[in-house]
């Protein structure tokens, strides 16, 4: 594994002029574009269908917002900041030091996007500010299977495509993190979302069985057979009860396919073979220290002010204007809506969920708690005289 990172580094750096890991990065990705030629107009429709008809990944954020969330959201802010003063680590606290952003080494945005936390909203978000701050808006086609862990040589071939691009641009895919400067290419600027892990992991469950998804599919793929309407009526708090191996989240578990969507901490920890297990310590670390290191922002779906603040003042190039053009042009073009197949979920079957979960929530409470910090060093810097 080792031996091949260095292997693909070396390729790059020596012998890989810019036009020509262009080129690498076209051909890597001309088996998608086979399928692409072939569906290109199904493709248009459906992505015009998948904004129509994806309401809920859309729309949270504005049920969250137009809901009772100020106070938790506030809430949590304030409570970082006593935690900063009782530890005494407030007057030190530096916006410098929590600035990723200046790590990068070139104007590239990487957004590696999960799915179901909203993240369609962000992307719709960037597409509004390229044309307000003047930036490239560059976005993976739609694809059907959706492959997050990739070999070296497609990692490689991806930062070459992320690195080709003409600054500013912004980049997104579903992808796990993949660290571009490890392939001798300069450092983008990382950014994601993510969601609390119960409420994603059964967004996604009413997902695959609302009809919009698998009649899409269908659609793609004529061959598929359509799914049982036993598994389409199944509910969550049936599948978690009943021990339904669908609903099974068992420590040390490995389960690929559909990139493994129990956890969105798998697109932070990265394409490693110690990412696989689900639950783990280690994936738990790796995906912290990624977040750590490369990401300038995480932003959390639930605290989409705090969110969007925290991304004007940290990647201000490109997000300036961020929380204006949210409020005045996305969610209030949005009408309130639902995903009508998702039933509500008792708090007593979360629970047991939860239970299992226990890495998945501490990486959020994580990111949270970055976010938060973030935030109250931009507050403190303000106060400065
Ligand atoms: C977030 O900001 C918007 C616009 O400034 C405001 O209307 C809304 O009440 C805020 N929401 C929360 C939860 O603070
Ligand atoms: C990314 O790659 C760089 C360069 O090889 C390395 O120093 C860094 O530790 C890596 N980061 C992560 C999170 O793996
Ligand atoms: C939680 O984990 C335990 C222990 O591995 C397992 O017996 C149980 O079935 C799991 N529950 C769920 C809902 O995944
Ligand atoms: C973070 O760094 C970027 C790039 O140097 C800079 O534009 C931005 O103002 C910085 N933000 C904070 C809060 O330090």
């Amino acid at each position: 594994m080792n031996a091949m990172r260095k292997m693909d580094r070396y390729r790059f750096r020596v012998s890989l002029p810019k036009r020509t890991s262009e080129l690498v990065a076209l051909i890597a990705i001309s088996s998608t574009f086979f399928l692409f030629l072939h569906t290109r107009d199904l493709n248009t429709k459906l992505r015009e269908m998948e904004v129509r008809l994806q309401p809920e990944d859309i729309l949270t954020s504005n049920q969250l917002m137009s809901g009772n969330s100020a106070p938790a959201e506030n809430g949590g802010v304030k409570a970082m900041m006593k935690l900063l003063q009782s530890t005494g680590e407030m007057s030190s606290l530096e916006p410098n030091q929590l600035n990723n952003t200046r790590k990068a080494q070139q104007d590239v945005v990487f957004f590696n996007r999960v799915p179901k936390v909203g993240s369609q909203t962000l992307m719709e978000l960037l597409r509004r500010l390229s044309i307000r701050n003047d930036f490239g808006f560059h976005q993976d086609r739609v694809q059907r299977v959706e492959t997050i862990r990739l070999a070296p040589e497609d990692q490689a071939a991806l930062s070459a495509l992320v690195s080709s691009y003409e600054p500013p641009s912004v980049y997104i895919k579903h992808v796990c993190f993949t660290n571009v400067s490890s392939f001798g290419l300069p450092e983008p600027i990382y950014i994601n979302l993510v969601r609390d892990p119960i409420e994603r992991v059964i967004s996604w469950y009413y997902y695959v069985r609302a009809p919009w998804y698998y009649v899409e599919r269908k659609i793609a793929f004529p061959d598929l057979p359509l799914p049982d309407p036993k598994w389409l009526k199944k509910d969550f708090e049936e599948c978690v009860l009943s021990n339904d191996r669908e609903c099974r989240y068992i420590r040390g578990e490995v389960r690929e396919g559909i990139g493994d969507h129990r956890r969105q901490s798998m697109f932070f920890c990265g394409h490693h073979v110690d990412c696989l297990p689900f639950n783990t310590e280690g994936a738990l670390e790796r995906a912290k220290r990624a977040v750590e290191e490369n990401y300038a922002v995480v932003g959390v779906l639930e605290e989409m002010n705090t969110t969007l603040t925290v991304l004007e003042n940290y990647v201000p190039r490109f997000f300036d204007g961020a929380s204006d053009v949210y409020w005045n042009e996305i969610s209030r073009f949005n009408p309130i809506n639902k995903n009508n197949f998702k039933p509500p979920v008792s708090e007593e079957v979360k629970d047991i969920v939860r239970k299992n979960f226990t890495k998945e929530i501490e990486f959020y409470e994580f990111c949270k708690q970055r976010l938060h910090k973030q935030y109250v060093a931009l507050k403190l810097n303000k106060n400065k005289p």
